[in-house]
């Protein structure tokens, strides 16, 4: 009987919610994409209110794949009237947003239904050039942007010197704004005629798209439209809460996406963090506990050269579940990469691989809410055993088990796992009580670790590879 409860919870606190939200409680690349996907079938209007292309939230429909950088993975759902909004707190570069709305409309998504803010702000190209010519000198210890122009372009946001789109769009205010930037970007030759010159198509691309879409969204709510908010990045990432400074240049919590998009947080009913589950992964510098292969793997992984292509000639497709088992933690680092292909999708670089940090689940929860989503459980099967993490032994051997956004902190921990026997395949799996009894007491130790509770397993990239709890 209690177990029918729990079953039924999750499917009737949707029923009754007018706000979902979708974000993942690790460094990115948690399965947004197939999350938002999954409930813009629920949902009337879906939003994104932070980051730029900085974002790949990849999604397979029909058993095709699509990678998103702008556009909220509801677009597909455009020719059944779903309105996409690109929110006030996202950072646009134009020129991107036309190439994503031009791609999708070869497959027959026309986005009669898309608006962008008017107050969300412009990626300028003299923001994409001071970003990669920072990763460039910060190559060996830097942050390793995805070079995107997302820093800089918060930067201005910040300083109170950016442009917003509305301004993008009026060759008079952008003509003045461009005059205030070239004080602020020194070394590059910056040329307001010319810059309009060659943006002024994109702006007209763009223009019948934007509105005000906090309005717009508030109305919609009021005639009791079903809204999705579609989180970019990830907890750990937050300017505000994640490992500064390796984060990225917005807050991406559920207060940060919730503010990005014109709503209060109060309004969600339900706050979804998704977490990659039992292994985890991070792409780009900073501290990560758990990592497979340690120091060895982030200074492997921030090395040029070592994409998909180049792992698969270099380690072969034969022995990847002898990776996966090897003693050498580098090595099961790369096995599960190649495993689960774990490559960035918008920049190629490898993710770097570590079992779940159950210490930064808890802080995750702590901040985003209870409910939980697992992803990826599915791409180990066949490794011999999982382990995840509960507490760090710090430098006096004194095990602390709350995490802290403190980089020197955090790279001066060691994990301490606890160890589960692994399990095979699981993709078949629709019922959480048919999931293998390992998983489940990982699941089970998760919960009671953190506080969170897990709603929902995905055990393959399809929308049905799905169990529901
Ligand atoms: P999705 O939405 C994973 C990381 C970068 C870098 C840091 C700062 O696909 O999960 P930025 O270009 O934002 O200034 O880079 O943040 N990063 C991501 N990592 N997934 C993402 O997005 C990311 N967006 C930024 O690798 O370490
Ligand atoms: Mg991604």
């Amino acid at each position: 009987m209690k177990k029918m409860d729990e079953e039924n919870r999750f499917l009737s606190l949707l029923k009754e919610a007018q706000v979902v939200a979708v974000y993942c409680n690790q460094w990115g690349d948690t399965g947004k994409g197939k999350f938002s996907d999954y409930f813009s079938e629920w949902a009337d209007i879906i939003a994104r209110g932070t980051g730029g292309n900085n974002a790949g939230h990849t999604v397979v429909v029909g058993g095709k794949q699509r990678i998103f950088h702008l556009l909220p993975a509801g677009i597909a759902y455009d020719s059944l009237g779903k309105i996409n909004i690109l929110g006030k707190g996202m950072v646009i570069d134009p020129k991107v947003l036309v190439e994503e709305i031009d791609d999708v409309k070869r497959d027959g998504i026309n986005c009669e239904h898309l608006m962008v803010s008017r107050d969300a702000h412009v990626i300028m190209d003299y923001h994409i050039n001071l970003d990669k010519a920072r990763n460039q000198s910060q190559k060996n210890s830097g942050i390793g942007s995805t070079g995107r122009g997302v820093g800089p372009c918060y930067s201005d946001k910040i300083a109170r010197r950016g442009v917003r789109i509305f301004e993008f769009l009026n060759e008079n205010l952008l003509k003045d704004k461009i005059e205030v930037a070239k004080n602020f970007y020194p070394g590059q030759e910056i040329n307001a005629e010319k810059i309009i010159r060659e943006t002024r198509g994109y702006a007209d691309r763009i223009r019948p798209y934007v509105k005000d879409t906090d309005l717009e969204l508030q109305e919609l709510l009021r005639r009791g439209k079903k809204l999705l908010i579609e989180g970019a990045q990830g907890l750990l990432l937050s300017i505000e809460h994640g490992t500064y400074p390796y984060v990225t240049s917005s807050d991406c919590s559920l207060n940060g996406m919730a503010s990005g998009v014109g709503v209060s947080a109060k309004k969600i009913d339900v706050a979804l963090g998704i977490l990659k589950f039992p292994f985890m992964t991070r792409v780009g510098g900073g501290p990560f506990p758990t990592e497979l292969g340690g120091v060895k793997s982030e200074k492997y992984c921030s090395e040029d050269g070592h994409g998909e292509e180049n792992e698969l000639k270099v380690y072969g497709k034969d022995n990847i579940l002898g990776m996966i088992n090897s003693k050498d933690s580098f090595e099961q680092g790369v096995g599960i990469r190649l495993a689960t292909e774990e490559y960035g999708a918008t920049t190629g670089r490898p993710r770097r691989i570590g079992w779940v940090d159950a210490v930064s689940a808890k802080y995750a929860v702590g901040i985003n809410g209870p409910l939980l989503v697992l992803t990826k459980a599915d791409a180990i099967a066949g490794a011999k055993e999982f382990k995840i993490c509960y507490g760090y032994k710090n430098k006096d051997g004194k095990t602390i088990s709350n995490f802290s956004s403190d980089c020197d902190f955090l790279r001066n921990v060691e994990p301490e796992y606890k160890t589960y026997e692994g399990y095979g395949d699981i993709s078949k799996i629709r019922k959480f009580s048919e999931l293998p009894n390992s998983l489940k007491d990982a699941i089970k130790d998760l919960e009671e670790f953190t506080g969170g509770h897990v709603v929902i397993v995905s055990v393959g990239a399809e929308r049905d590879a799905t169990i529901i709890r």
